[in-house]
């Protein structure tokens, strides 16, 4: 799904054809016959890129995907089996929160005993075939957080949340946490990127208006203790024994908040 064409140009760009043109420049002096089959290499190169569609392409396309702004959605996918054992029958009612929730919701489908539901914040024109049944069958619901969300208080046991709240401004920050603390019953979990690791996207203006702005983990517990969203400790030591034991490793920040009672 190419959801982002103006932003993932741009970092095709930058990899494709930078490292190319360094190379070139510092190894032309030292030997004319590298020089010349750099030259080869990088026509070849242009070649590709002037065609499209080429296998340079698909490697900047896959790297894009991941280091671009579902990282942390990426994350949760690959989480949930920690999650599973962190949270074990908290996980039976699940809404899912962020870009590209349908990936993760047909992964909690196939999760014996877990109910799943996903808010999608980005329109989903382009979105496959088994993302649109998903929509048709109302799992799926395509909503701007920065509203209320349609749903009763502890209408879902475990609410997690993904990339989604690193484009709020503190202004709608404040409305649409307490809210997630508040349609679920027993966790909240909040995957937020992690400055430093995804310093590509920061610059990037998103669909969402604004560009990503990645907060310290520091900033965040201070916003939590603010909002009076207290730790889910239980949770948290559970899910990080849970990791210890396997071969996941975070590369979001991974907060586990209580409901609100
Ligand atoms: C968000 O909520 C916090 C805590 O109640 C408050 O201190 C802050 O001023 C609010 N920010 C905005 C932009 O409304």
């Amino acid at each position: 799904m190419s959801r982002r064409p103006v932003g993932s140009g741009r970092r095709l760009a930058d990899g494709g054809s930078f490292p190319f043109s360094g190379s070139l420049n510092s190894k032309s002096k030292s030997s004319p016959l590298l020089s010349v089959a750099l030259i080869l290499v990088g026509a070849v190169v242009l070649v590709c890129i002037a065609k499209g569609g080429s296998g340079l392409f698909a490697v900047n396309r896959d790297m894009s995907k991941v280091e671009g702004d579902f990282l942390c959605t990426l994350e949760v996918q690959k989480a949930i089996p920690v999650m599973k054992k962190a949270y074990g029958d908290s996980m039976r009612k699940v809404l899912h929160v962020g870009p590209d929730t349908c990936s993760v919701v047909s992964i909690l489908l196939k999760e014996e005993e877990t109910e799943a539901w996903g808010v999608e914040p980005y329109d989903i024109e382009d979105a496959d075939a088994s993302c649109k049944g998903l929509v048709r069958k109302g799992l799926v619901r395509v909503a701007d957080i920065k509203f209320p969300l349609p749903y009763r208080p502890k209408s879902f046991s475990l609410v997690i949340v993904s990339d989604a709240l690193d484009y709020l401004s503190p202004k709608y920050l404040n409305k649409t946490l307490p809210d997630l603390a508040r349609i679920s019953s027993e966790g909240l979990v909040a995957f937020t990127g992690l400055p430093g690791k995804q310093k590509a996207k920061v610059a990037e203006v998103s669909k969402f208006g604004r560009p990503a702005k990645l907060r310290s983990t520091s900033w965040w517990v201070q916003y939590f203790r603010q909002m009076s969203l207290e730790e889910n400790e239980a949770a948290t030591k559970k899910f990080e024994q849970a990791v210890t034991k396997s071969s996941y490793e975070p590369s979001c920040q991974i907060f586990h908040l209580k409901s609100y009672q």
